[in-house]
């Protein structure tokens, strides 16, 4: 892959310096303590079914990418953080609400290194537990009594859903193209990181900081996903926490197959229709796919694409920079601005 974002992860490894992520997680410890035990206290419920199999995710760690991106952001514009702690909780919550109903949806084996809570706790109880996560959501943020931050967060859950709807409705659909791709990461992934940051500005009823951080957020999360789908073809498994190729069996034409599918001759054709659209896959052919997403440099030409937003989310804050009438918390600040670029230097 192309060397600047090797260099910044390889670097920060061999100096043993902190990832943007760690930095973050490190001058937020106490912040974070605080959301963890909200989300402990607010995944309690009198049916034990529930807590046990939010647990059983919960647990099994994740990144907390949201919830510290709602900290991150508070802190940086001087939120009030008692508010800031409740809705780190609760876009937590959101995301594991649709990380179980997305592994029953994608019939996924394992999540976060661990096999998946549908195949541990079956899909029926794995889909009803989402909807009480997705509900208690509901009734954190309303204790906000802030309207406006019910109109960002419940746009996203809508838009998420409609994300994951559009998605299995072009699954084994060859007539997939960019702009149905990226409304479909845009959804899925970048709504949930847009609203995770403006919230921030929503609780500090600063609009125009707001606006900054939900295009901040929204363009980091296009690279997210971005990196996310090409690393399914890319990635260490151990590293990873997930199958590899799951995309691919399940008919998902994400970035490095778009790329590929540009520069694909008639044969290269006919064995992505073959595989991606009848799901005729043999043994060999996740291989084939990958040496074909390399020959097109495809792996690349995503990272290319991750690294057009990556630019565009440093815009933003260099906007809410420029704009700012309250003075920003420089620390946090200076984490931010360099988190994209790690988030796409996952890809090695
Ligand atoms: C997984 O999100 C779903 C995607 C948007 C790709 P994360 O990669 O943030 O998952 P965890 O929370 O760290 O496990
Ligand atoms: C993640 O989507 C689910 C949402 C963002 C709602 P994917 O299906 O692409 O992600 P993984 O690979 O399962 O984490
Ligand atoms: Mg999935
Ligand atoms: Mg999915």
């Amino acid at each position: 892959m192309a060397q600047p974002d090797k260099t910044l992860k390889t670097e920060l490894k061999a100096t043993n310096t902190k990832t943007p992520l760690e930095s973050l997680s490190t001058i937020l410890s106490d912040d974070m303590k605080e959301v963890n035990a909200t989300i402990l206290t607010e995944m309690r419920s009198e049916v034990p079914l529930i807590p046990q199999l939010a647990g059983y995710l919960i647990a099994s760690g994740g990144k907390r990418v949201r919830p510290l991106l709602t900290l991150a952001t508070s802190r940086l514009i001087n939120a009030d953080m008692e508010t800031s702690y409740l809705l780190a909780a609760t876009v937590e919550f959101i995301h594991t609400a649709t990380l179980l109903h997305d592994d029953v949806v994608d019939g996924s084996d394992e999540r976060r290194g661990q096999k998946a809570a549908n195949l541990v706790f079956g899909n029926q109880e794995t889909v009803l537990v989402g909807d009480f996560l997705f509900s208690r959501a509901f009734q954190l943020m309303v204790r906000t009594h802030s309207i406006e931050i019910l109109r960002i967060l419940s746009e996203a859950s809508a838009v998420i859903a409609e994300g994951e709807v559009l998605q299995l409705q072009y699954q084994q659909d060859i007539s997939i193209n960019w702009n149905i791709y990226k409304k479909i990461i845009g959804a899925k992934t970048a709504s949930l990181f847009a609203a995770s940051c403006e919230i921030s500005g929503a609780i500090a009823q600063d609009t125009r900081a707001q606006a900054h951080l939900k295009a901040y957020g929204y363009n980091l999360g296009m690279a997210f996903q971005i990196t996310d789908d090409t690393l399914d073809y890319d990635a260490k498994q151990e590293e990873f926490g997930k199958a590899l190729g799951d995309d691919f069996r399940e008919g998902k034409i994400t970035a490095p197959v778009l790329f590929a599918l540009e520069k694909a001759n008639e044969q290269e054709k006919e064995f992505w229709h073959r595989t991606m659209v009848n799901l005729d896959i043999q043994d060999n052919d996740f291989a084939h796919a990958k040496k074909l997403i390399k020959n097109h440099n495809a792996l690349e030409e995503s990272k290319n694409l991750a690294r057009d937003f990556v630019k565009k989310a440093q815009d933003a804050l260099s906007e809410l920079k420029k704009t700012s009438s309250n003075t920003l918390n420089e620390e946090t600040l200076s984490h931010l601005e360099t988190l994209p670029e790690y988030i796409i230097s996952r890809l090695l």
